[in-house]
């Protein structure tokens, strides 16, 4: 067989494509871009996450299979539920694994301040909610976003279940290439 065969070209080509895609991987360059935080209220009036469906018959909570949630959590500049609003956390997430333990996120991060409104963040992915830190993927964005990728981690910091209250701390980093579009101040 002659040394030319397809099958020996499509291996090199395709060894060529994945050393094309490793040095593409190594030139990226992360940026944090803030930490910003989740208000997330379960009771009351000012309740921002409910369950919307389940399955039927069983009990509709945060580690049950099948349980949708729809979420509209004032995003904060700080830790405190009165420090600056930002935007808003909105979208649904679903237990998606049959052990309870993982959440498919689809959240959206609204901007509604003077600098943010009209600029979103996507988020989408699979969320290991026993995990401290749970990292979820940043797979696009609109406005000052836009074709944002990345990823965000979500972390429990203040959890006060008598007030069905708690606060997500969500670091946002993004890859650098696009950092000098929208560099806070
Ligand atoms: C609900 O929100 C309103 C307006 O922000 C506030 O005045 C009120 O104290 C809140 N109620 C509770 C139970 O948190
Ligand atoms: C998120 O950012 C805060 C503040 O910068 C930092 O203390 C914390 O360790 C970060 N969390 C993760 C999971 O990187």
């Amino acid at each position: 067989m002659s040394s030319n065969s397809p099958t020996k070209l499509s291996l090199c080509f395709i060894l060529f494509i994945f050393t094309c895609m490793q040095s593409e991987t190594a030139q990226l360059q992360e940026a944090k871009i803030m930490a910003v935080y989740l208000q997330d209220r379960t009771r009351g009036p000012n309740t921002t996450v409910v369950p919307i469906a389940g399955i039927h018959g069983k009990a509709w909570t945060y580690f049950s299979f099948g349980t949708v949630y729809c979420a509209d959590d004032p995003i904060t500049e700080g830790l405190e539920e009165s420090s600056a609003q930002i935007g808003r956390a909105q979208g649904i997430f679903v237990i998606s694994s049959l052990d309870g333990s993982i959440a498919q996120v689809l959240l959206s991060l609204v901007g509604t301040n003077e600098e943010y409104s009209g600029s979103t963040i996507e988020i989408q992915g699979p969320s290991r909610q026993l995990e401290k830190a749970r990292e979820v993927a940043v797979v696009g964005g609109t406005g000052k976003f836009r074709y944002a990728r990345g990823y965000v981690t979500f972390e429990t910091v203040v959890l006060d279940l008598a007030n069905s209250y708690s606060v997500v701390r969500c670091n946002i980093t993004l890859e650098q290439d696009l950092y000098d579009v929208y560099r806070p101040e």
